[in-house]
């Protein structure tokens, strides 16, 4: 035993006890603002403050030593706790808020000894803290601000504000998430609650000849053990193609190293692992299929009945190649992109448990209405048997968008009939959610001699990996933005989603937009070369201006802001010769065709007004949002509003947090209920004599189908533009990162900005470090491996928005910047090194720079003698 402080509380603690210091906060003391983000030393997510100095909690009791003394953030003083609150909403310094309790207990072992310090000391201080959102910035200005409240002795008054649109409105939910006592899944436990967990294949190909669970139903913990026999309904799932196995028969073949085989449910999540070794499996390794390159060869075995190809795209206008025949400069480069993992800081995590003979769920996703299609199609049961409610969610990126853990905990429910909790490992986590596809690009991109662009033509060769999940829709966004947002005509781009034994590729921020901008900003600068004139200048003579169209015929609308974008930038851009810029544009919403809706209800409750949308807010703040817009709207002040959480018994289906829409679909359709709330207010009432009445709004967008034969069609409701300058000092390290977005109306500043650092340094990470390295389409990576940027690693960053004069519709004029953030970074990081040492680098990360690895030194051999 060994006796220690915790917030000021004796505690003797059984350290021989198998457990981290982590779990017996969180489980044993429930101090739940210690977030389990990695259980790998490497996210901070755990840290705690052990004798004044800030340490990570997930290591073992044995480690700790007699007397310490430990502080969480519940065992902060209040003042201490308004603070933080204070410093943190107010510099925009919170999104998913996962990694927030972790950055305020290193702020203060920092600020006990410091209050006055530096941005390098606040960055040593954090330096263990990874955050995935926001790109450091606005963390690094809350911690000033911190000090200076401290330092000042400065009270926290009050905060007045309209709420209206680009007013200092707080996040709504900054408090919960900076003290920790916002919910997120796992933090949550109910009375017999079990714990689940899936065992996976041994190979990524493998035929499973037999699965043996005998022994492990005989194990003492064991409620239940379940196999593919054991699911009452479709055993196949998938986000649009129904392609995805929720567990693997015996007598079929895995497809990849996440595949599940069996689940079991215990009274004890310790002995998890123990049981899921009691249970014997048969099978016949495979060769698996590691690339498209082998998966399309004619001979090749079949990862699905159909066949390895996924899906052809194209987008196809005008005659590139005569255009390009004709054209006075022409560039052809080939390019690799690869896989990239999410990284989000909260790992998977799903509750269910049965109600009635119904199933609920708690989950931490991007689309309560998919999880509840998906679970009632594996249950076999109505979809109005499910119902799904949203805790916080931890960060997503879209890697949040297909199943992971929720129709196991459902199926494990139903069988048990108890709660259980199926909480993915990080090492479960990296091995198991779709991935950013790696592609290969092959583009040609054409001018004529003053530099105009007159065709381009691309091939586009997508890794899918083992499920199609969103595969289609990706390698559409990347034909149909692959021209990217210049006014030519003449393109042709052909792209292949390609099944593989890789993990599958599916939704990640940018949505292949990522991938085809590195290729064409890359080629835009060699045909500058070509032309004479400087990567700005070809940018600025091409750039799609209002009423003019766009590659695929779609006319620009008056608020695009492309061209303001690059003159905000031309001095920075011009002022260093180690200078590189990039362009991009993004959708917001699905577009092309599909059907796509924003829908929302306010009902006046005890004389509020309460918002309810199933937007699932993943960080990006659209809770916020909704406050911004019902405000503007009606007058109402924010404390009149009430935002409530995604949930299908109240909340109507706003489709999927994805594709930039939730601003401009859900901010639409709550502006619509708005209206109808303020008419109503209008005659004099006050919110209290419209008690129990509701007021629904709904956007349905109207777009035209890709390669539709319309002279201009309507790919999309609204593009957002950005430009974006890279200067690296003269040993190749990244100095300062400069953005000007064109998102349309602001409706919260400092939420865009930090969308935008958040984005910039997720794209540094993309250009420079981040790999998802895979030796026989096995993950050969921990989260440390991952290489994710630190607040030690960021450059200056300066953002600007832009904003057009023109007349807003759609959600007050908002257009999303969540994917636009991140895509212009890669090349534009591209271009600087480019600029920097002639060498043009055609894959990512970017190699021989100065984050690359240093080559290995080969051993050297001692002779004795
Ligand atoms: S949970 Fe401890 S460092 Fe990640
Ligand atoms: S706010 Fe830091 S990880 Fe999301």
């Amino acid at each position: 035993m060994i006796d220690v402080i915790i917030n000021n509380t004796a505690y003797s603690i059984d350290d021989s006890l198998p457990i981290s210091l982590m779990d017996y906060l969180r489980d044993e003391l429930g101090l739940k603002s210690v977030k389990d983000g990695c259980n790998q030393g490497a996210c901070g997510t755990c840290t705690v403050i052990i004798d004044g100095v800030a340490q990570r909690s997930c290591s073992q009791l044995s480690s700790l030593e007699d007397d310490i003394e430990i502080v969480t953030i519940e065992g902060l003083s209040e003042r201490e706790k308004d603070v933080y609150d204070f410093a943190f909403a107010e510099a925009g310094a919170v999104q998913c808020g996962f990694c927030i309790p972790g950055m305020v207990l290193s702020t203060k072992a920092l600020l006990d000894k410091n209050l006055q310090p530096s941005d390098d000391e606040i960055k040593h201080a954090l330096r263990r803290n990874i955050c995935r959102c926001t790109g450091y910035v606005k963390i690094i200005e809350a911690v000033h601000l911190a000090a200076r409240y401290f330092r000042e002795d400065l009270a926290i008054t009050e905060q007045h504000c309209d709420g209206k649109l680009d007013s200092n409105l707080h996040r709504v939910d900054a408090r919960e998430k900076t003290l920790g006592y916002g919910e997120y899944v796992d933090d949550m436990s109910l009375p017999n609650m079990l714990h689940g967990k899936a065992l996976r294949t041994p190979a990524p190909r493998a035929r499973i000849i037999k699965i043996d669970i005998e022994k492990a139903q005989q194990h003492p913990d064991a409620v239940c053990v379940l196999t593919a026999a054991d699911i009452p309904g479709d055993n196949k799932h998938g986000h649009l193609v129904q392609d995805w196995d929720s567990l693997i028969a015996e007598g079929n073949t895995t497809r990849y190293v996440g595949d599940a085989l069996a689940l079991v449910a215990s009274k004890n999540p310790l002995s998890l692992n123990a049981i899921l070794q009691l249970i014997e499996v048969e099978y016949e390794e495979l060769e698996p299929l590691t690339s498209p390159a082998e998966a399309m060869l004619p001979d090749a075995p079949k990862i699905h009945p159909g066949g390895n190809i996924l899906c052809n795209e194209k987008l196809v206008r005008g005659d590139a190649e005569t255009a390009i025949n004709n054209a006075a400069h022409v560039v052809t480069q080939h390019y690799s992109t690869p896989f990239t993992e999410h990284a989000f800081m909260e790992p998977e995590c799903a509750i269910a448990l049965i109600e009635n003979q119904d199933v609920l769920l708690y989950t931490g996703a991007q689309g309560i209405y998919d999880d509840q299609h998906e679970v009632s199609r594996v249950l076999g049961i109505g979809e109005e048997r499910v119902r799904v409610h949203s805790k916080l969610v931890g960060g997503g990126f879209g890697g949040k968008e297909d199943m992971s853990v929720q129709h196991h905990a459902a199926l494990l429910a139903w069988h048990s009939k108890q709660p259980v909790k199926v909480k993915l490992t990080r090492q479960e986590s990296i091995m198991i959610h779709p991935k950013r596809h790696a592609m290969e690009i092959e583009m040609t991109t054409a001018c004529d001699e003053s530099g105009k662009l007159v065709g381009m033509q691309a091939k586009i060769i997508s890794d899918t990996g083992a499920y199609a999940s969103l595969g289609g829709p990706v390698l559409q966004r990347a034909c149909t933005h692959a021209a990217g947002p210049y006014s030519f005509k003449d393109v042709a781009v052909y792209g292949t989603a390609v099944y593989t034994n890789n993990p599958p590729g599916g939704a990640f921020r940018g949505f292949g937009v990522s991938q085809v901008a590195f290729a064409l900003e890359s080629n835009m600068n060699l045909l500058a070369e070509k032309v004479g004139l400087s990567p700005w200048q070809i940018r600025h003579l091409n750039a799609v201006r209002p009423g003019q169209a766009l590659p695929n015929g779609q006319i620009a609308d008056q608020s695009t802001g492309l061209v303001e974008c690059l003159e905000a930038l031309k001095e920075i851009y011009q002022s260093s010769p180690r200078a590189g810029i990039a362009v991009s544009f993004k959708n917001s919403g699905l577009g092309v065709g599909i059907p796509d809706h924003g829908r929302a209800i306010l009902s006046v409750e005890a004389g509020k007004v309460h918002v309810r949308t199933s937007a699932a807010c993943i960080g990006q703040g659209v809770a916020t949002v909704a406050v911004h817009i019902v405000c503007e709207v009606t007058g109402l002040s924010p404390e009149e509003i009430v935002v409530e959480a995604p949930d299908t018994a109240r909340t109507p289906n706003s489709g999927t947090t994805t594709a930039s829409r939730q601003t401009v679909f859900t901010g639409e359709a709550i502006r619509r209920a708005a209206q109808s709330l303020q008419q109503a207010l209008a005659a004099e009432v006050t919110l209290s004599d419209l008690n129990s009445q509701e007021f629904y709004g709904e956007y349905a967008s109207d777009t035209d189908p890709i390669n539709s034969d319309k002279p201009n069609p309507v790919s999309h409701v609204a593009y957002g533009y950005a430009a974006q300058v890279v200067l690296l000092d003269e040993q190749g390290k990244v100095e300062k990162v400069a953005a000007a977005y064109d998102l349309g109306k602001v409706i919260n500043r400092k939420s865009a900005e930090g969308q935008i650092e958040g984005g910039i340094v997720m794209g540094l990470g993309y250009a420079l470090t981040e790999d998802y390295p895979l030796v026989k389409a096995v993950p050969k990576t921990n989260y440390k491996g991952l290489k994710l940027f630190k607040a030690t690693d960021i450059p200056h960053i300066e953002t600007m928005i832009v904003e057009r004069e023109f007349d807003p519709e759609v959600a007050l004029g908002a257009k999303g910047v969540g994917e636009l953030a991140t895509i212009p970074t890669a090349p534009a990081t591209q271009g600087a090194y480019y600029a920097l040492d002639g060498k043009f680098r055609t894959k990512l990360p970017l190699e021989a720079t100065a984050y690359s690895p240093k080559p290995k030194k080969k051993p050297t051999r001692r002779v004795r003698r």
